[in-house]
């Protein structure tokens, strides 16, 4: 029996659903969204490579919220696109530059719970963490943490809200609209006056004369909310609560720290054991 994905069933126990669709259907209508689902990994990656399947559908899903952003781009566009933003997020520049940023976030959440004898660990860590470093990656006001996780959650329920609740769409927009207002003046003031921080970069690079706009630029800081925010904020969640569920696997972490880079990069070469 496939459960419906809307159902509060699936969402109080997505796996079972998730096996049922992978072993029973794994190309299944969902009436509700008017779309096919596919959950095997081989058909996702070979839907991710695939230049039969489009990223149209981002069109209706993302870009109310966001503004066009590099997702809903191919070909040339999104090469060039893609040129323009990855040398901020790889080698030196990360390490040097945003690496103590990282650490920095991690080490000023933690002191607010390290003596606390009790903490939760998704609203006062995972949840805040990756908003705050990409707030700080900015170059943006660190007073306006709180005002970016709001952004973040609105935009985050927009992107969800396969249901279609009035109210939850309605306030992705209004945070579209906050968002800009915030930043469009930022963006142009770091153009004139350009520092050592992502935004700066974001808004000089350039590729055979070809730069973002200041609207792709705000459509950017967007997609970073939910593409670097729930992303790793749901990453770091579901680690926690398989270390706690296994309390041999989170004594193992604590001899040996080198375990969790290794086992990150096992998960992304795709040889990770599984969690016995
Ligand atoms: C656990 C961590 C992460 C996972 C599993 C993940 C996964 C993904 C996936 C599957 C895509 C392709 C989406 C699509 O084509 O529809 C993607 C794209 C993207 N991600 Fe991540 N991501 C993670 C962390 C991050 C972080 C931390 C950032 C930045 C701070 C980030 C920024 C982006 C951007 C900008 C794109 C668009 C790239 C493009 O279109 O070329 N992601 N990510």
């Amino acid at each position: 029996m496939i459960p419906d994905i809307l159902s509060p069933e699936f969402a109080a126990d997505p796996y079972t659903g998730y096996r049922a669709l992978r072993e029973e259907a794994p190309l299944f209508w969902h009436e509700a969204t008017q779309s096919y689902l596919i959950s095997r990994y081989t058909d996702v990656e070979h839907a991710f490579r695939d230049p039969v399947f489009t990223t149209a559908n981002y069109d209706w899903q993302l870009e109310p919220v966001h503004g066009r952003t590099i997702l809903q781009l191919s070909g040339r566009e999104h090469a060039v696109r893609r040129g323009l933003v990855t040398p901020a997020f790889r080698g030196t520049e990360l390490r040097d530059t945003f690496l103590p940023v990282i650490e920095r976030n991690a080490r000023e959440l933690i002191d607010e719970f390290r003596t606390a004898g009790t903490v939760e660990l998704a609203g006062q860590f995972s949840t805040r963490f990756p908003i705050n470093v990409i707030v700080d990656m900015l170059g943006l006001d660190r007073t306006d943490h709180v005002r970016f996780q709001r952004w973040y959650t609105s935009i985050v329920a927009f992107l969800g809200n396969l249901a279609q609740d009035p109210d939850v769409a309605e306030a992705g927009l209004r945070t579209r609209a906050e968002l800009a207002e915030y930043m469009l003046p930022i963006i142009a003031r770091r153009r004139a006056e350009p520092g050592d921080d992502l935004l700066s970069t974001l808004c000089l690079a350039e590729i055979d004369g070809t730069r973002m706009s200041d609207e792709d630029v705000k459509a950017f800081v967007s997609l970073l909310l939910a593409a670097g925010g729930e992303t790793t904020d749901k990453a770091i969640s579901a680690l926690f609560a398989n270390l706690l569920a296994h309390p041999d696997q989170l004594a193992a972490v604590r001899d040996d720290r080198s375990l969790l880079p290794r086992a990150f990069a096992e998960r992304r070469s795709g040889t990770a054991r599984p969690f016995t």
